[in-house]
């Protein structure tokens, strides 16, 4: 029997910040040595939570693990008790290092870990008949559930590994013509440029580069900055929703609704958005849209979603091969071969938990944990903030580089010396750290 399960969080107390603030004011940290202690001892008990998910088809045993009472009506931003009451019940994460680095994959509440565990078992018991026969019925049902979550139709999405392939499907299958051009920046996600960059090389497309503002004044900037780029030529804008280098949040439906008046399209990857900040798929205004459900929804890695406007999918290249689906469905892009049964059937629980904590929530617990570390160190001198600070241009992740350093020994400096792990991006010539706030407990207790 299928049980769907609930979702994930991301925490991280002020205490970390403080952490981060005596790296940034001594830059020495040997009195870190003796705070430590007590720092992650503190820290064990002050998590944050992101995001759970409601139960959509549950069955019961796992869905039975999580009170509602523990998510209703508290969780202010500022609201330790209750942040440290939901990551101590519903999270379980390694102890030995305190993670800044939540921006690659998030963690699985334990209800949503408990139901992969589960799910893994069903699909391998039942094996090919459960592959051939219930899985088609429990996988259609799971589209329909994630759609509506995503307020568009179960035929304008498909259910993908990542973003990646998600968007490639998109960016390859876009049915472009001999010298159609593409606007592209620094700040956007290296893989899709590698796929417009492989387009450009089989002679199909120009790719015209832009240096987007690390620190834009608001969202008018930014749209002047794609507009000036725009050529008669010009047929798609890629458009990073949330930065993975800076954590830089574009006003996607502001450029969307811009470039549609020029007739052009943006492809948008929003693969850091879904669950990070608040946002309506239709609302966008982008016609191609990939997402991932392994970062902010706590989803099991190996889960994204491509959506297609209805009536755009028709003109679409199949990236996969597939010459017998009708030419207007959204199946002709998703001939994928064997999925991760286990993966997608768990996606009703991590909705279900997303749901139960709330975006709104989740973002203004985000934006303060970010607003922490950031103002203790925005003003020294040898710091330089690379996210804006604005709460409409950045959420949970920010990132900053240290004069005269290479982001590489910093990061290493900070782990060796602090246990706090971080991941260099390449940002110009120094590069610079990125910290996101968002897994449960951060560090050892
Ligand atoms: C902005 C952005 N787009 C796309 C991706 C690709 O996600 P995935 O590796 O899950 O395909 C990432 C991954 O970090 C990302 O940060």
């Amino acid at each position: 029997m299928y049980t769907p399960v609930v979702v994930p969080s991301y925490p991280v107390s002020k205490r970390i910040m403080l952490l981060l603030k005596s790296f940034f004011t001594s830059y020495k940290i040997h009195r870190m040595k003796q705070d430590r202690k007590r720092f992650l001892k503190q820290l064990g008990s002050g998590l944050l939570i992101a995001g759970l998910p409601g139960i959509a088809s549950a069955t019961n045993n796992i869905a039975s693990v999580i009170d509602q009472e523990d998510f209703a009506g508290e969780g202010a931003a500022d609201d330790e008790k209750f942040w440290k009451k939901v990551s101590k019940k519903y999270y379980k994460v390694d102890d030995g290092h305190i993670n800044l680095e939540n921006g690659y994959y998030g963690i699985q509440p334990k209800p949503v870990l408990q139901s992969f565990q589960k799910n893994i078992e069903i699909a391998n018991e039942g094996a090919a008949r459960f592959a051939r026969k219930d899985f088609p019925v429990i996988s259609s049902a799971i589209k329909k559930e994630l759609a509506a979550f995503l307020n568009v139709a179960d035929e304008e999405i498909i259910i993908t590994r990542n973003a990646t392939e998600a968007l490639n499907i998109a960016i390859q299958g876009y049915p472009f013509k001999q010298g159609d051009e593409v606007i592209i920046n620094q700040l956007d996600y290296f893989s899709m440029i590698e796929a417009f960059r492989m387009l450009e090389k089989r002679g199909k497309i120009k790719v015209n580069a832009f240096e987007m503002s690390l620190l834009p004044s608001g969202d008018d900037e930014i749209v002047a900055l794609y507009e000036k780029l725009i050529t008669v030529r010009t047929k798609v804008i890629l458009l990073t929703h949330v930065s993975n280098i800076n954590g830089l949040i574009v006003p996607v439906a502001k450029i969307a609704a811009m470039a549609r008046k020029k007739g052009i399209d943006t492809i948008t990857d929003s693969a850091h958005a879904l669950g990070q900040v608040k946002f309506s798929l239709p609302e966008l205004g982008s016609d191609f849209v990939g997402l991932n459900l392994h970062k902010w929804m706590g989803n099991p890695v190996g889960g994204g979603v491509l959506y297609i406007k209805k009536a755009r999918i028709k003109e679409m290249v199949p990236l996969f091969g597939d010459v017998d689906a009708a030419e207007d469905s959204i199946t002709k892009l998703a001939h994928f071969g064997t999925t991760p049964f286990a993966v997608i059937m768990t996606i009703p629980d991590s909705l279900a938990f997303q749901k139960m904590l709330g975006i709104e929530r989740v973002t203004e617990r985000l934006h303060y944990l970010k607003s922490i570390w950031v103002n203790e160190c925005k003003d020294h001198p040898n710091v330089e903030v690379v996210t804006p600070a604005d709460q409409h241009l950045s959420c949970a992740i920010a990132s900053f580089r240290i004069r005269n350093k290479s982001a590489v020994d910093v990061a290493d400096y900070i782990f060796k010396q602090h246990n706090i792990f971080t991941v260099r991006r390449a940002l110009g010539k120094e590069g610079c750290i990125r910290v996101t706030l968002v897994a449960i407990k951060a560090c050892a207790g």
